[in-house]
């Protein structure tokens, strides 16, 4: 494993930024694995400078997400098809059918979680898959559980995500409860994962992540089996490892 501890969430995100856009500079068909939460808007943001200023092209990448909300459309603006538009794909030249997210408008559980897994194997491997962390350690939207999950599937969203994912609504009560994720076992199949943390709320789940017991209860302790995992974080979230 790589561990860059940069001094804050600006170096944090620059050096993401630098990570992704050399995977692609290095692979231009790269597939890439994208996440939304606030932890990557900086990162997003670096990545649209590193373009514009000519220095990587996302004409050739192909982009999955992991996670969307069910019962969100596309055009709500709380939807993670929204966040990737307006953070990132509306800057960058990826082409729009190159980038995959689960389908939030669609109920049927089943199809989607299917169809969204046989993408990814088709299309896939993802070349770096990037992760944040919730603060109960859930990847992906992946929460603690009795088991690692292996496909994409569908999730009941535990009172702690709802809680830290309330700050982006108006109401508690919009919140959804459910979201289609991209499973343990998906994420795993990356050739590389590379987790963003920042800030001190996440100091304690980054280090049981990756000083603790690898447990369910504890989804992203499973990224210590992995052979490939580069971990970015600010000072702050990782003054708690060694
Ligand atoms: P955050 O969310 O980046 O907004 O902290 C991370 C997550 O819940 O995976």
């Amino acid at each position: 494993m790589i561990i860059y501890k940069l001094k804050d969430y600006a170096e944090m995100s620059k050096k993401a930024a630098l990570i992704i856009a050399s995977q692609v500079n290095l692979k231009p068909n790269s597939v890439l694995g994208l996440a939304t939460g606030s932890t990557p808007v900086e990162t997003y943001k670096q990545i649209i400078k590193l373009y514009k200023d000519g220095n990587v092209d996302f004409e050739k990448v192909v982009a999955f997400n992991l996670d969307e909300y069910k019962g969100l459309k596309k055009e709500n603006d709380q939807s993670y098809h929204y966040f990737m538009r307006d953070n990132l794909f509306n800057h960058i030249n990826i082409n729009p059918n190159n980038t995959h997210i689960p389908d939030g408008s669609n109920m049927d559980a089943k199809h989607v979680c299917e169809e969204y897994e046989n993408k990814i194997n088709n299309l896939g491997p993802i070349d770096l898959q990037v992760l944040g962390i919730g603060l109960n350690g859930h990847i992906g939207f992946n929460e603690p559980d009795e088991h690692f999950t292996s496909k994409t599937n569908l999730v009941k969203l535990t009172k702690s995500t709802i809680d830290a994912n309330s700050r982006f609504f108006d109401n508690i009560n919009d919140v959804p409860t459910e979201a289609y994720t991209m499973g343990i076992g998906s994420i795993m199949k990356a050739k590389c994962i590379m987790l963003l943390a920042s800030g001190e709320s996440k100091a304690d789940i980054i280090a049981q992540s990756f000083k603790g017991k690898i447990t369910p209860l504890v989804p992203a302790s499973i990224l210590q089996m992995h052979p490939n995992v580069i971990l970015i974080g600010d000072e702050a979230a990782l003054s708690k490892l060694n």
